[in-house]
């Protein structure tokens, strides 16, 4: 163990990180073989690498002009064609969902920082009347969907070291929510360190080196390595439908999105929506350096971000969602040799023990974190679908405790949908600025549409605040 630990100290030390063991006379024989683990997990090359191309020497990772051109896009049909064109792509996204061909996976590995809720991100609650949880509104669209088309629909569900023993215990304390547990398949994305301004790790504690988690970019690596990838050859799956925990408006598996991606043969597919103005922080899907990918904002000039087209639309208007389709095949190419998706640096708050054994918890953001981004492997395409879709129906993310993009404005979302199917059927429900007044739920298991909704709607139903259909 001496031996072995002098050699770490030796590695830490060379990459000018020995200071992680100034507290390790203090603790205690299994401390000492936990924190030993971890250290010997770390990659101190690649932490090397980030640190002097982010943090040490930044004028390298200064971005050059870039030059960026948008994509084609699919848009929301209006004309009979295009209406046609959809239907098509419908029943092809229906028949690889009855074949059995498709798959999910969703990633809740990340930290929900800005939501500042205690535990993992998918167990906030969230629907407006019964205040099901994020996890539980997935779950039951997943069910509702295999029961549709009677197949089994497998579920990857990605978490992290921070909330992976939470994440299965909340499944399994609510019965996986009525799916069949032998379709359910949690895994585990990788973690990496974090450094200071002068590229050193932070202590979390005395026997433990902060890291987080390394990104939803770390997806791709983590189905290999768990065993997730191979257990997708075995069914069957060609497909994957890709998506986050925190959009309640997910429509997972849309077979329309499904269908189009299968037709083109595309290796990886994005859904977008129509920017709220130019100024909106969302990332847009279009070329850069002749390769697709997802733009950031704060990549696009003030020109670019404001320049429109001859219609009067914006012309980088392609606002990423973060849903994607992925060809399995894609994924098992791309991790079988050595895959390179960049990382991306994030300037935060990182809490950590001081030299004199303090915990410190910074006012200011004061360390660097590395995070790969899944649309990143979009510049590995050959051909890819980009389909818009209404902001309305598809895109309500919880991100923040309050405010914009929060479970408030999350939950009106989902009673402004359901109030749009109500209406349908005739029945009056009050709006004041397009927000519907009062709390309405229909369960994923009710009705997962408006189409569905119409056809089993009770004849004598009215609206009322708290009302739900299940
Ligand atoms: P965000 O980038 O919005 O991060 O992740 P977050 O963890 O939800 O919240 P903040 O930024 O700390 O406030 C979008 C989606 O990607 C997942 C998240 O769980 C969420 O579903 N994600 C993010 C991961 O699975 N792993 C990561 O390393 C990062």
């Amino acid at each position: 163990m001496n031996m072995d630990v002098d050699k770490l100290r030796q590695q830490f030390k060379k990459y000018g990180q020995e200071h992680v063991f100034r507290f390790w006379p203090q603790l205690n024989r299994e401390q000492q073989e936990q924190f030993s683990r971890q250290l010997h997990s770390i990659d101190l090359a690649l932490v090397a690498r980030l640190a002097e191309t982010f943090v040490l020497n930044p004028q390298q990772a200064q971005k050059r002009r870039q030059d960026i051109v948008t994509a084609e896009v699919i848009p929301i049909p209006e004309s009979e064609e295009e209406n046609q064109k959809a239907e098509r792509a419908r029943k092809t996204g229906e028949e690889y969902l009855c074949a059995g061909k498709v798959g999910v996976i969703l990633v809740a590995g990340g930290q929900g920082t800005r939501l500042g809720y205690s535990g993992s991100k998918g167990k906030y609650p969230v629907t407006p009347v019964k205040g099901k949880s994020l996890f539980q509104l997935h779950a039951e669209k997943i069910l509702a969907l295999s029961r549709k088309h009677d197949t089994s629909l497998p579920w990857y569900i990605m978490s992290s070291a921070i909330n992976d023993a939470e994440t299965r215990a909340f499944f399994q304390e609510n019965q996986y929510f009525g799916l069949a547990k032998k379709d359910l398949f949690f895994f585990q994305q990788q973690m990496i360190p974090a450094v200071d301004q002068n590229g050193k790790l932070f202590l979390a504690e005395k026997g433990k080196v902060f890291t987080n988690p390394n990104g939803h970019g770390g997806t791709l690596q983590a189905l290999k390595q768990s065993g997730a990838l191979e257990d997708m050859a075995k069914r069957g799956i060609e497909e994957l439908f890709y998506f986050q925990v925190d959009n309640v408006l997910t429509r997972i598996c849309d077979p329309v999105f499904l269908g189009y991606h299968v037709q083109q043969k595309a290796e990886m597919s994005s859904k977008v929506l129509a920017k709220r103005d130019p100024y909106e922080k969302l990332g847009v899907v279009g070329y850069r350096n002749g390769k697709l990918s997802v733009i950031e904002y704060s990549d696009l000039s003030k020109e670019e971000m404001e320049a429109k087209t001859p219609d009067g639309r914006l012309k980088f208007n392609a606002g990423s969602i973060a849903i994607h389709n992925i060809n399995r095949t894609f994924i098992k190419n791309l991790t079988n040799g050595n895959l390179v998706m960049p990382y991306h640096r994030a300037h935060k708050k990182i809490p950590y023990i001081d030299e004199a054994g303090n915990r410190i918890n910074p006012g200011e953001a004061n360390g660097n974190k590395f995070e790969m981004f899944i649309f990143d492997a979009l510049q590995y395409t050959t051909q890819s679908v980009v389909m818009e879709v209404a902001r309305a129906e598809e895109f309500s993310p919880v991100k923040n405790a309050a405010g914009e993009d929060s479970a408030e404005t999350a939950r009106q979302a989902l009673c402004n949908l359901y109030g749009n199917w109500l209406k349908k059927t005739g029945v009056p429900v009050k709006r004041k600025n397009g927000n519907v007044v009062g709390r309405l739920e229909i369960s994923p298991l009710f009705a997962g549409d408006e189409k569905e909704f119409v056809a089993k709607c009770p004849p004598d139903l009215t609206f009322f605040d708290g009302l739900y259909l299940g």
